[in-house]
């Protein structure tokens, strides 16, 4: 009888295993990074964590290499590169679920002095669109899930990232009129996010974006398609 218990016991933790592993497809963005080369010695892990300064957590251009799962952002000052334009690196760790390792480049080697995680804390793959300040996603940063129609940092938008499939139209009226965008993420159905480095490359003056809508709504809009990039880190801010 006790058996029976047990195995039936074992069978429903079982099922419910492959339940919540079915149900629960969220995966939330991860990081390590590591002082040595090779994902080796002393290291600092974050999860859905931004860090404006590294030098309280005794990591100030200490990383060589990184793991992670998500978007990530690495800049070479505090405060995400907001005071003075500098060198930073931007990773989409590919394939979604799995963890991605590399090295930093022989220049960005020890660099890092602040990080920040793109999009939901809770899900790599949400819908979302978040607006940077600076090109290169350098500076202050406002993040959103849905229509908004006036965003605080309006005036100095230079940049901004896509995550999941979704495109997003942007507006340079208040209450989505004026001139609009429609921004869509392109290439495989993979989770890749839309990188706009600079939105004047396509087209969208700084500081232009005064509310945007979620879908492609507008006939009206010009549509900017945004090539998906290759999966790993990638150089921006002063460019090298
Ligand atoms: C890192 O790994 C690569 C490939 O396995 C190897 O060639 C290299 O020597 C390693 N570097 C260090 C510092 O361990
Ligand atoms: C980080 O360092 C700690 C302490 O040395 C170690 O136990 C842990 O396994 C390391 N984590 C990774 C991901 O290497
Ligand atoms: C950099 O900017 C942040 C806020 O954007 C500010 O709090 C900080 O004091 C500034 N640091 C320096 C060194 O200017
Ligand atoms: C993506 O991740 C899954 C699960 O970890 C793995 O089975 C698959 O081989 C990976 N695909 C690629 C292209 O890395
Ligand atoms: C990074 O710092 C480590 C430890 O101080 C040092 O061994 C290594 O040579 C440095 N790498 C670069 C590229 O500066
Ligand atoms: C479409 O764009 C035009 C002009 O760009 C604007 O007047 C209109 O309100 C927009 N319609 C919707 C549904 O966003
Ligand atoms: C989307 O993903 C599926 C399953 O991995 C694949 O069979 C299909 O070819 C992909 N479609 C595109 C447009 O990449």
């Amino acid at each position: 009888m006790e058996k029976v218990i047990k195995l039936s016991l074992i069978i429903s933790i079982a099922i419910n295993a492959v339940l919540i592993g079915l149900v629960s497809t969220q995966v939330e963005p991860r990081l390590t990074l590591f002082a040595g080369k090779n994902w080796t010695g002393l290291n600092l892990s974050l999860l859905s964590q931004d860090r404006s300064e590294l030098e309280p957590e005794g990591f100030d251009n200490m990383a060589q290499s990184l793991c992670a799962v998500g978007t990530w952002l690495f800049y070479d000052l505090p405060y995400y590169n907001a005071n003075e334009t500098a060198y930073m690196n931007y990773l989409h760790a590919p394939n979604g679920t799995s963890i991605y390792c590399s090295n930093f480049d022989s220049v960005f080697s020890n660099k890092t002095s602040s990080i920040r995680f793109v999009g939901s804390p809770k899900s790599i793959t949400a819908e979302t669109l978040t607006l940077y300040a600076k090109t290169y996603f350098q500076g202050q940063s406002e993040y959103f899930t849905g229509d908004y129609s006036s965003p605080s940092l309006s005036e100095t938008v230079s940049s901004l990232i896509i995550t999941g499939s979704s495109p997003w139209t942007v507006f340079d009226r208040k209450g989505y009129s004026g001139t609009s965008w429609c921004i869509v993420p392109s290439g495989s159905n993979e989770t890749t996010p839309a990188f706009v480095v600079d939105i004047r490359s396509q087209g969208i003056p700084h500081g232009t974006i005064r509310s945007f809508k979620k879908g492609c709504l507008n006939s009206t809009a010009v549509e900017v398609n945004i090539q998906k990039i290759s999966p790993g880190l990638h150089r921006g801010g002063i460019l090298y």
